[in-house]
């Protein structure tokens, strides 16, 4: 486990403090490592119209994308909630291969952190045009 990543883990921690989780009440962050060595933080945040609610780590993605970001440019994604064994919904796996199926997703589960690539938490997944398989 790279010391860098336990950091974006911290960074996740600390974004899911800014949900708004009025509904659920189940809190989730997320952080980015961006190539260039920026860290990029979303949270879940959802809506009295529930299917207006929006994922942790494609708030990050798409805050990221508004920054300028693309596809390549981000190192890892990690991943923290409210809930044990927590990891990405399959909606937030499919978001995050768009940007690089080589991008660290990062999560706790059975009380280890755990590191998996975006390509092997979507096993023949549907790629953008911008990234190979
Ligand atoms: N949620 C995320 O933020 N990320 C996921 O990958 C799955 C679920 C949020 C959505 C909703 O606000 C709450 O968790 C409960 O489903």
């Amino acid at each position: 486990m790279k010391e860098a990543y336990k950091e974006l883990l911290q960074h996740a921690h600390r974004a899911k403090e800014n949900a708004h989780a009025p509904y659920s009440g189940f809190k989730v962050g997320a952080a980015i490592f961006t190539k260039d060595g920026s860290v990029i933080e979303g949270c879940n945040v959802e809506n009295v119209a529930y299917g207006s609610t929006m994922c942790a780590e494609r708030v990050a993605i798409y805050k990221a994308v508004s920054m300028g970001y693309k596809p390549g440019d981000f190192d890892a994604i990690a991943i923290a909630s409210t809930g044990k064994n927590f990891s990405p919904c399959g909606s937030c796996r499919q978001v995050i291969n768009e940007f690089g199926v080589d991008i660290d997703i990062i999560f706790e589960w059975e009380e280890k952190i755990v590191t998996e690539s975006a390509k092997s938490m979507l096993p023949y997944n549907f790629v953008s045009r911008d990234n190979t398989p």
